[in-house]
């Protein structure tokens, strides 16, 4: 079984009628693909249905109307949740899981699929569901290279697949990775909104202002640098142009600020004791990046 024949031919079912895969549905109509839907909550498919999914009344009737599964739940533990009960449906489908969650609970349930005799992907979707079969939607991939390679051709259509190796939690791990820096990001952002309101700037005011300076991020972090992270893989801190010791002087300023101001200090406070906790460990000369080793040794 496999969807070598034209997109068009190749019958997709979409468990999970999230935001998520209420998109990835629609891209995969677009594209001609015949969709069966499955969801807890059924009448969440009505806008799929209106536009051209068909309901399966229940997972086994999903899991069977051809080799393609894709699962867009809230977590692993919904995939044992629904497909429990079709365990004995899944020999020969491939199950590509675009949920989020652990990188052990992933290889977990790579090994459930192969006890079913199922293949089985994982995937990390790194773009919200509105950007979903656009020219900018990009999926991280782990899992057999020739089960992707299989389907590549349809699931191209929900965003560029970035295949990251065989070991099935790398993607969930590189997914892990971008949402951790875009969620410190955004409460960076929501603390930093907060704080210029308490000087009466509103928030379209506030935004403006910072959303420009996130842009400049990754060339603030690539200045200096022919290869990002190269110094890093070294071992190399060299101090200049910004010391732990410096930054850490401007976390204890982001923390007194946002104490004059009444706002919450739970984050600046784990951003200060980062660099604080680099200082106490004599490296106050050392580059910023030398807070890594706070982090690897888990506080
Ligand atoms: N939304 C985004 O922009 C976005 C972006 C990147 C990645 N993701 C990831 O994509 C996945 C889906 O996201 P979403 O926004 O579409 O999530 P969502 O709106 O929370 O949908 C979760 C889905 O899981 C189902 N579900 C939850 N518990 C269940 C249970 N016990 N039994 C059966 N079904 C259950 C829900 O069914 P009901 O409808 O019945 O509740 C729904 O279909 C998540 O892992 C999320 O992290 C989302």
């Amino acid at each position: 079984m496999n969807d070598n024949r034209a997109p068009e031919n190749a019958p997709v079912a979409i468990i999970g009628l999230g935001p998520m895969g209420q998109s990835m549905t629609r891209a995969l109509l677009a594209a001609g693909h015949p969709v069966t839907v499955w969801n807890r909550t059924a009448r969440r498919a009505d806008g799929v249905i209106a536009d051209g999914a068909t309901l399966a009344s229940t997972p086994v009737e999903a899991v069977e109307v051809g080799e393609l599964v894709i699962l867009s739940l809230t977590d692993y533990q919904v995939m044992y949740d629904v497909l429990g009960g079709a365990t004995g449906s899944l020999a020969g489908r491939t199950l590509v899981n675009l949920s989020s969650d652990t990188p052990d609970r992933t290889r977990e349930a790579a090994s459930w699929a192969a006890g079913h005799c199922a293949d089985f992907l994982v995937g990390g979707v790194m773009v919200p569901a509105p950007m979903i079969g656009t020219g900018s939607a990009r999926v991280h991939y782990s899992g057999p290279r020739e089960v992707l390679a299989r389907h590549q051709r349809t699931l191209a259509l929900l965003g560029e697949p970035n295949y990251l190796g065989e070991a099935p939690g790398l993607a969930q791990m590189m997914y892990q990775a971008e949402l951790a820096v875009f969620l410190t990001a955004l409460s960076g952002l929501m603390h930093a909104t907060a704080m210029l309101g308490s000087a009466g700037l509103n928030a379209k005011e506030a935004l403006s202002e910072l959303l420009s300076f996130t842009d400049a991020i990754g060339a603030i972090v690539r200045a200096g640098e022919d290869v990002p992270g190269a110094a890093l893989d070294a071992g190399a801190h060299p101090g200049e142009p910004s010391t732990v010791t410096m930054m850490g002087a401007t976390a204890d300023h982001i923390v007194e600020t946002s104490a004059s101001v009444g706002l919450d200090l739970a984050l600046p406070r784990a951003v200060q004791s980062h660099y604080g906790r680099a200082i106490d460990a004599g490296r106050g000369g050392d580059n910023w990046t030398r807070i890594i080793d706070v982090m690897r040794r888990r506080g």
